[in-house]
């Protein structure tokens, strides 16, 4: 497959159930079972499921958000590389294994260090269900969708407010909006919001939590990919 920009391999996310008097666990909630898919660059994948059978797990087990019980996760990778090391984990051999394990120290979103991770985090963004919930009550605009950029050291100080004016555009806002809260905002315009901060790092891949755009009518055609 030509131009893979996310390669995910048998992945599984389990979350401990605890119980008893020393909190042990007792028992794995089987979030994500072995999945494993492909997405082009470009291109939109739905993830559709009744509530419960892993969706959002999936997803912030992808961004590495969650950690994941086993499973690899190739992103924006050489496939020529993600085919050796797949070939090493398959082989038999100590050795190979063992060269398996250093390089999906560098190529496996699921094991790369924390330096990787934090340049593999400017290509992909999530845009969560729940608006109000995702946006810091306490920040005004401005900061939320410039946040990225700033933690990201992305952009000159000088030029964080006309980015933000930009990111705010493109979703249909303008500079109005600067120096609001999220709680003055009706539900799409906060949905807006946080479409906006998602697109600030240009990301190669956004994930999106279930029906984030029911709320959003979009009036200008955008893409993320
Ligand atoms: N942080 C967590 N700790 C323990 N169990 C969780 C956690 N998050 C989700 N789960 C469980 O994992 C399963 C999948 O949840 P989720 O991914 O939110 O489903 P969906 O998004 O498809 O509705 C559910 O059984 C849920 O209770
Ligand atoms: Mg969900």
């Amino acid at each position: 497959m030509e131009d893979v920009l996310i390669d995910m391999r048998k992945l599984q996310k389990y979350y401990p159930v605890r119980g008893g008097v020393f909190q042990r666990r007792i028992a794995d909630v089987k979030a994500v079972e072995e999945v494993s898919l492909q997405v082009r660059r470009g291109e939109c994948l739905g993830l559709v499921g009744e509530s419960g059978c892993g969706k959002t797990t999936l997803g912030k087990t992808l961004l590495r958000l969650h950690d994941a019980t086993s499973g690899r996760i190739y992103f924006d990778e050489d496939p020529e590389r993600v085919k050796e090391t797949e070939r090493l984990l398959a082989s038999d051999r100590p050795e190979d294994r063992h060269l398996a394990a250093t390089q999906r120290s560098e190529r496996d979103v699921t094991k790369v260090s924390k330096q990787r991770l934090r340049a593999l985090r400017q290509k992909m963004q999530i845009v969560f269900q729940d608006p109000s919930n995702s946006l810091n009550p306490r920040m005004l605009v401005k900061n939320i969708v410039a946040e990225p950029l700033v933690c990201q050291n992305l952009v000159d100080a000088r030029e964080i407010r006309s980015r933000v004016l930009e990111l705010l555009n493109i979703v249909g806002m303008s500079s109005e909006h600067l120096m609001r809260y999220p709680h003055e905002f009706s539900g799409g315009q906060r949905q807006r919001i946080a479409i906006a901060r998602a697109l600030t790092t240009r990301s190669s891949s956004s994930w999106t939590s279930r029906r984030p755009l029911s709320t959003f009518r979009c009036r200008r055609r955008f893409s993320t990919c």
